[in-house]
């Protein structure tokens, strides 16, 4: 295994798109930023220097992080923000994982433009599981906002209100030529035609699902999340923020061209988002015509559609990276999640029925983080009054949770802000039933999970029935993953192993969520021998 080291530069960089200029925050002078490229088993080590004018952090999005939770990134969880103009190192191992993860940043809502793919291939002598490609590409889904998106979050946090949408959406940092403003460069992929390629996929979008299709071509799924899956074949991809899929193209069309897109899963009802398309194009050599072939995408709320994908799909037990499901479970839990209110804060303008702000909340929990240290810090240095461990493993009330008309509950409406974590032992199993619920809104989560993936057993409609969805449940080969979509209006089973020490974020990967508090964290013990004791951390590690 090797080393591979590079340096991140972050600063504000000044860019081009939908005709306009815009200051961003980009890493080593590119959007997306530079793709790590590794071996599994490598160790990865990045000098992060921050010049750019705002507090930092880089999460490497689904790596497992064994004994190296210092490395982690989410702000105020694992670590203080390195402030402008320090610097640190993020040092970590990929063992045990191929296939395609990515990094961004873990602080406000910079990740809009501090994104990149991290790409992990099959150590020496080993190969991947499916036919070898004659080349891979990598196709990251993002948003492009003609606003500043730390000026956005700000807004959405002291109003209350949703955010505006994003301006566009974008092909490895491009809009495509669909929209508006044709000037912009629109990524192109040239292919040798009967050539199989492997496309590695990321949704890096701040609040976007997306579908996504290619004209006239079908798409096997071989890998999600960096775990191998069994071949699906499908015309249409459905990604939520943080999510990859690896799939095969085989170029078996007529020479042509034809435009990879993709546009929003608007999973949510009544919810305003940007109808755009963002478009890439595949081509063929000695095309004759001039104006690719157009896929047809999914209706923006074609539920049915996305549930018939994320529900498919099936984990390799072949690979060498499987985990068997645990089948016996130490920490049942059953976590309702959705959007809710929160007191009227002091100088916000609040009024109407809704006097109050926007919330999120877990098992009526509205996630905080703590302000001048971090989760992991409290917790490896003992320091008390920093959080709690009574996060509760039940919501306090049970209703109909799909229903906004029978569940309009003040109770559960207005949540608590809290900072409250489960406490579990060292590898012991963990289940949880996720309940979407419907206070306010309802829509489609996805929920990550730092420093694990986790099987998903079963997912549907409507409120969770212990008596019979368990019967449903897939203990033999289930997709595995870091972040899954919760069903719209349903439910979603999850089961986990608790083998890594540390505080590990568990939260919907929509950005505009998280501040609300849609969130709580796995306070993991150490288990008492080396390989289960979480050490120190660097000395370079960033303080408050
Ligand atoms: Cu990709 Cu906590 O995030």
């Amino acid at each position: 295994a090797d080393i591979v080291e590079t340096s991140f530069h972050v600063k504000n960089l000044t860019v081009n798109r939908l005709c306009q200029n815009q200051v961003i925050t980009a890493v080593n002078e590119s959007l997306p930023g530079p793709t790590l490229r590794v071996k599994e088993g490598d160790t990865v080590v990045v000098h992060v220097f921050n010049k750019s004018p705002y507090n930092l952090t880089i999460h490497w999005h689904g790596v497992f992080q064994r004994l190296t939770q210092w490395a982690d990134g989410p702000e105020f969880v694992t670590q203080c923000p390195i402030r402008p103009g320090g610097n640190y190192t993020y040092k970590f191992n990929l063992m045990g994982q191929v296939g395609t993860l990515w990094w961004h940043a873990h602080s406000q809502w910079l990740r809009a433009t501090v994104y990149g793919a991290l790409i992990i291939r099959p150590r020496d002598g080993q190969k991947y599981p499916f036919v070898k490609p004659y080349r891979e590409d990598t196709i990251m889904l993002g948003e492009w906002w003609n606003a500043d998106p730390n000026d956005v979050e700000s807004a959405a946090l002291a109003t209350g209100a949703a955010p505006v949408n994003a301006d566009a959406y974008t092909i490895n940092g491009w809009p495509g030529d669909m929209n508006t403003c044709r000037s912009n460069i629109t990524y192109r992929l040239d292919v040798v035609p009967r050539r199989t390629y492997l496309l590695r996929i990321i949704n890096a979008a701040l609040n976007t699902q997306f579908f996504f299709k290619i004209a006239n071509h079908n798409l096997t799924v071989v890998a999600v999340d960096a775990a191998y899956t069994n071949p699906f074949q499908t015309g249409v991809l459905v990604l939520g923020p943080g999510q990859t899929t690896d799939v095969l193209l085989t170029a078996n069309q007529s020479p042509g061209l034809y435009y990879m897109a993709a546009h929003p899963y608007a999973s949510a009802v009544g919810v305003p988002f940007n109808d755009n398309s963002t478009t890439a194009i595949l081509a063929y050599p000695n095309a004759t015509q001039t104006t690719p072939i157009l896929p047809a995408l999914p209706d923006f709320n074609d539920t049915p559609t996305a549930f018939t994908f994320s529900s498919n799909l099936t984990g390799l037990v072949t690979s060498p990276f499987w985990s068997p499901v645990p089948r016996t479970v130490d920490e049942n839990m059953f976590i309702t999640m959705g959007l809710g209110l929160s007191e009227c804060g002091a100088n916000q303008t609040c009024e109407g029925i809704f006097a109050q702000r926007m919330a999120a909340s877990m098992n009526n929990h509205s996630f905080v983080l703590p302000p001048r240290i971090s989760l992991l810090e409290a917790f490896f240095r003992n320091v008390s009054g920093v959080y709690t461990t009574d996060f509760p493993d039940r919501p306090p009330l049970v209703f109909d949770y799909t229903n906004v008309n029978n569940s309009f509950n003040q109770s559960l409406l207005m949540t608590p802000k809290l900072t409250s974590v489960k406490k579990v032992k060292f590898n012991s199993t963990v289940q949880i039933v996720f309940q979407n619920t419907a206070l306010i809104g309802i829509e489609n989560h996805p929920m990550h999970l730092h420093g694990f993936n986790f099987h998903v057993l079963a997912q549907g409609f409507g409120n969770y029935d212990p008596a019979n969805d368990s019967r449903k449940f897939n203990l033999v080969n289930p997709q595995e993953r870091n972040t899954l979509g919760v069903p719209v209006g349903g439910w979603a089973v999850i089961r986990f192993r608790a083998n890594n020490p540390g505080v590990w974020f568990i939260h919907c990967h929509l950005e505009v969520h998280l501040p609300w508090g849609l969130g709580t964290a796995f306070l993991v013990e150490n288990g008492g021998t080396p390989e289960s004791t979480l050490p120190p951390p660097p000395a370079d590690f960033p303080q408050c």
